[in-house]
């Protein structure tokens, strides 16, 4: 589709953007639904966030996501701020609504359709166990419990963190809510009872991806659903444990998808078509790796 006088445009904020797969991500969905909008990502350090905050009105923009190392700053330049992103502490997309700032969070939603449709796996009623308690797992933690799981525990390295987000979502969930060191007896029995595990550490990020299995990956039971939110590489050792262990697996390139989609959606207020968003999405990391 031509860039003409009436394009729509949306972008990326963060510092760097030229590595980012969002650009072709979302002008290819554009193009698919017939949308006269176009994607840009912006390289914004972070002495300049504010006036960039302020090119979204001046430029009018429709909206940006927001990458690293922005997430957490750009709230302050923001008209509002919604309830899962205050809660997280991070907004990665912006939403501008006749001038007005609206800052969101898409990540844990995006995580739990990529459960859903990569998974097959609906969040509601099931027992949910997550490992990490950084700015991920608590995106995450909310958007789960939000969506009707009947328990969640959560195990971090360092457990005063996860008993943090514990006491943030206590009141969403009905049944058992709980953290743990994640290298405790208590963890790896609710692992071996959870219906999904969602892994949500850095742990074997490239390039430090030559680990050894986190140990609570042996409680696993091969009726899991096991999803990693590290997608560089796409076979973590915990992914490689999983299958192994004969569990049902989600790779983290879903939850980069469908974060897309959500986001995408608030912005055009139309159905992303996300199945073709994560196609395109493992298509470029294919071809990255
Ligand atoms: P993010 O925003 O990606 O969640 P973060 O807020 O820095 O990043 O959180 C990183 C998470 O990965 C934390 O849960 C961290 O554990 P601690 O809270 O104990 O620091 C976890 N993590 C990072 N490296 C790890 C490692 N080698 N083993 C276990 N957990 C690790």
């Amino acid at each position: 589709m031509p860039i003409t006088g009436k394009t729509t445009v949306v972008g990326l904020f963060g510092d760097p953007v030229a590595h980012s797969l969002s650009p072709q991500m979302h002008n290819r969905a554009f193009g698919a639904l017939g949308l006269d909008w176009v994607y840009v990502p912006f390289h914004v350090k972070a002495a300049d966030l504010a006036q960039g905050v302020d090119a979204i009105r001046a430029l009018g923009l429709r909206g940006v996501n927001v990458t690293v190392p922005h997430k957490a700053g750009v709230m302050a330049f923001l008209d509002e701020v919604d309830d899962e992103a205050r809660r997280v502490g991070a907004v990665n997309t912006i939403v501008n609504r006749d001038g007005r700032l609206i800052g969101y969070n898409t990540d844990g939603q995006g995580l739990v359709r990529s459960l859903q449709r990569q998974g097959g796996r609906d969040v509601a009623g099931a027992r949910v166990v997550i490992v990490g308690a950084g700015g991920a797992a608590q995106g995450i933690a909310g958007s789960v419990a939000r969506a009707g799981a009947s328990s969640i525990v959560i195990g971090n390295r360092t457990p005063n963190k996860a008993e943090t987000i514990v006491a943030g979502i206590k009141d969403d969930v009905d049944g058992e809510v709980a953290a743990y060191a994640s290298d405790a007896e208590a963890f790896f029995d609710a692992v071996a009872q959870a219906d999904i595990v969602i892994q949500a550490t850095s742990l074997g990020m490239h390039p430090h991806h030559e680990v050894p299995p986190p140990p609570w990956v042996k409680a696993l039971a091969p009726t899991a659903l096991v999803c990693d939110i590290v997608y560089n590489p796409r076979e973590t050792a915990v992914v490689q444990a999983a299958r192994e262990r004969g569990c049902t697996v989600v790779t983290g390139e879903g939850m980069l998808a469908y974060q897309g989609a959500v986001a995408f959606e608030l912005w055009t207020g139309r159905q992303a078509p996300d199945q073709l968003m994560l196609e395109t999405l493992q298509q470029l990391l294919a071809e990255r790796s």
